[in-house]
């Protein structure tokens, strides 16, 4: 039953003490945020990952491109648990080191190699965390970055003092509303399809590019519409809507905020008592942050409930595997069950990429 699930998280928790610590993600579930020592968005969470040294074990409840960043910024002797394998992204699946290897050697040809007179390289790839480690590492290795949704702007403004151009995947949506927030212009964002030559775009449009996008989306945020934010303003108004950046543009124009998933729980639990939110990210969140604020009314946009199907497979029963497989018992030695561990010969550049992200600030 969930109770004796739960029991035997805080028992093994309690034998393994300050030798594990359990890091999740505001999408999961509450059975088992629960249990967990840190809480946070993807940055938070990369930056926790390096907080407690200590830790024999890192048990990452949230999805496979974060155990992987948590296993670059751990400590060598430091292992890093996802609880469940199946927990990945599908986001993160739609730009694999192949296809991005093919497209920068097709922006090589168009672009050449050399710094312009400034020294600003022709482009710099720039990686969202929602992402494998290989394409971190590919940024590492040529010059790039990685950005998570609450620093994006940042890390294009580091980009843009160092190229003239930059490569953004996988997510076509926080690439685009975040470069659109900078000025840059619709026109000079065209979307690169690997699929086709030159990405489905001529030299003209490519020349002119500040922003090339990639033609990955989170399918979660994809479902919010235009349409969703017009009926909840009717409904209720004097509405905050508030949208993650993963939204499409339309509809993160519509509403009056957008942000990482730290920044709506801030916005929320700043406003003044009796406030109302339509948001515009994962159910899981947003009905916690419901339950939270009993003094404000706060309801998902989507009226269909979109939890993210892959963050979902980590439940209590997962948790308590893992837990007890570190305590081990009089026939079962302790063992590290799930690890990650990031390829070796990756790990080095994308380690680069990911501290080129925590040393950039505002
Ligand atoms: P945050 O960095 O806002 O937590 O987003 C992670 C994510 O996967 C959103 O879909
Ligand atoms: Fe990936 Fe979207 Fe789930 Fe975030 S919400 S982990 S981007 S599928």
């Amino acid at each position: 039953s969930a109770d004796e699930l739960a029991e035997r998280i805080r028992s093994a928790k309690a034998v393994l003490g300050e030798r594990v610590v359990i890091l999740g993600h505001f999408y999961q579930r509450e059975e088992v945020l629960r249990h967990a020592d840190f809480i946070g968005d993807s940055f938070q969470l990369a930056q926790a990952t390096t907080s407690r040294p200590d830790a024999e074990a890192i048990v990452f409840c949230g999805v496979h491109f974060m155990a992987e960043t948590a296993d670059l910024l751990s400590g060598a002797d430091q292992v890093v648990i996802l609880p469940n394998l199946a927990a990945g992204c599908s986001m993160a699946d739609m730009a694999d080191l192949d296809s991005v290897t093919e497209c920068w050697e097709q922006l090589e040809d168009l672009y050449g190699t050399e710094p312009d007179a400034s020294g600003r390289v022709p482009v710099i790839p720039v990686t969202y965390m929602n992402s494998s480690a290989a394409l971190k590492g590919f940024c590492g290795e040529h010059g790039g970055i990685v950005c998570t949704s609450s620093n994006a702007q940042t890390v294009l403004e580091w980009a843009f003092e160092r190229g003239q151009r930059v490569l953004f995947f996988p997510d076509q949506h926080l690439g685009r509303n975040t470069a659109k927030a900078m000025g840059v212009p619709l026109a000079q964002m065209p979307m690169w399809n690997p699929r086709r030559p030159l990405g489905g775009n001529s030299d003209e449009q490519l020349t002119d590019a500040r922003v090339i996008l990639w033609h990955g989306f989170c399918s979660v945020h994809r479902r919010f519409t235009v349409d969703q934010i017009t009926a909840a303003r009717a409904e209720h108004p004097g509405v905050r809507v508030i949208v993650h950046p993963e939204c499409p543009m339309e509809v993160v124009d519509a509403a009056d905020e957008n942000g990482s998933t730290d920044y709506i729980g801030k916005a929320i639990s700043a406003a003044p008592a009796g406030s109302t939110f339509a948001i515009g990210t994962e159910i899981n969140l947003v009905q916690r942050l419901a339950a939270a604020h009993p003094e404000h009314t706060i309801f998902c946009l989507d009226p269909v409930v979109c939890p993210c199907s892959t963050m979902y497979r980590i439940h209590a029963g997962y948790l308590a595997w893992v837990l007890d497989g570190l305590v081990g018992d009089d026939e079962n030695p302790p063992e590290a069950l799930n690890r990650i561990v990031v390829a070796a010969d990756v790990a080095d550049h994308a380690r680069v990429a990911l501290e080129r992200m925590l040393a950039a600030r505002p």
